[in-house]
């Protein structure tokens, strides 16, 4: 077996440094030694004992991240993120899926902690106005000293550093272009509503509505899961026997894209029939046909920031006031499915909003 006496023989420098190299410290090395030691372990293959530098270290350059479901391509590109930014600092990334199941969770939860990760990332199902998160895996937390950061969601009264972005704001500027364009109504295709995101964008939809005289009625406020099987559903029911809308809010991206095949499959016009403006900005929101008008996330962002903040030291211990949540801020990609014709547009500009076609300028 290949030891570390081996590799400091191969690289001519000493065990000491072998060590600094493969655990990151404590002692900084040069560039040059640095790179003469990493070509001597790939040219012998040596593997050190990730269990016995864990025990030295008391780091195992590992990172837990729970995500709902990495099938939507929303937590599949956030999770892409996070790992490339904990890569970057030396640490992988291990990953799971609670499928909002509480008991799920907290089994990852409780084996991430079990193998003693550095950090844990939890994009948690959270119940408004319940206990901060639901009881197995609040419990399953109870009492660990693991970096824990909450993203996405910032359930109450948790005390951990989260990250969300600004949801209310972004609902109410997808509301506002849409009512630029001439409709008389806006219908919201909202999320689950235990799920602050959705909360918090239902309250920026009703804002935008209000800032323009309208009450929204209880039936321009549809509800589906963040799925494009579940988007398609209320699609048919928002158009069956009532008035149809001629402008929807979708609170994700994943919803807009079931909107958009119910739409093609019954002959409704996207955006001359129904004008859609959804929230996310996943990579597919720009490929649809027409391409989506979406919220954009500042996904790479809150990949950064998330690994930047369970890696930080934490701040107080708890008991003490939780953090305030951090919130970024989201931006507005205006493409076609809004009515706007022109190219994609980043931000939310003024831009001369074209009228719906045959509503008056
Ligand atoms: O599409 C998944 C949705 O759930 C996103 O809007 C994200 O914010 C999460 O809350």
């Amino acid at each position: 077996m290949v030891t570390r006496d081996d590799v400091a023989g191969r690289a001519g420098t000493s065990s000491a440094v072998v060590s600094y190299v493969v655990n990151g410290g404590p002692r900084k090395v040069s560039a040059a030694t640095r790179s003469k030691v990493l070509r001597a372990i790939e040219d012998l293959g040596y593997r050190p004992n990730g269990l016995a530098r864990a025990l030295r270290t008391q780091k195992t350059y590992t990172i837990g991240l729970v995500v709902p479901d990495n099938v939507n391509p929303f937590f599949a590109q956030l999770a892409k993120a996070v790992e490339e930014a904990a890569f970057a600092q030396g640490y992988v990334l291990l990953l799971g899926n609670s499928s909002q199941d509480d008991t799920r969770q907290a089994a990852y939860v409780r084996t991430f902690l079990e193998r003693q990760v550095d950090g844990v990332i939890l994009i948690a199902e959270s119940d408004i106005g319940q206990p901060a998160l639901p009881g197995r895996t609040a419990s399953a937390l109870q009492g660990a000293s693991t970096p824990l950061v909450l993203l996405d969601r910032h359930p109450s009264d948790l005390w951990a550093p989260s990250l969300t972005v600004d949801n209310e704001g972004g609902a109410y500027m997808a509301t506002r272009h849409l009512l630029e364009h001439g409709h008389a109504e806006v219908v919201c295709l909202a999320g689950p509503t235990n799920l602050h995101p959705a909360q918090e964008r239902t309250q920026g939809w009703r804002r935008a509505l209000r800032e323009a005289g309208m009450r929204p009625k209880t039936k321009s406020l549809a509800r589906s899961r963040f799925r494009r099987d579940e988007g398609y559903v209320a699609a048919r029911e928002l158009f069956t026997g009532r008035s149809r809308p001629t402008a929807i809010f979708a609170q994700s991206d994943e919803q807009a894209i079931g909107v958009l095949r119910w739409a093609h499959e019954t002959g409704v016009r996207v955006p001359e029939d129904v004008a859609l403006v959804s929230f996310d900005g996943i990579a597919e929101s720009a490929y649809t046909n027409p391409p989506l008008s979406t919220v954009a996330q500042p996904i790479e962002e809150l990949g950064r920031r998330t690994v930047e903040l369970v890696l930080a030291p934490q701040p107080g211990p708890a008991g003490s006031p939780a953090p305030e949540p951090e919130c970024l801020p989201v931006r507005l990609v205006v493409r076609r499915t809004c009515g706007c014709a022109g190219e994609e547009q980043d931000g939310y500009a003024a831009a001369a909003v074209a009228p719906a076609p045959g509503r008056p300028s």
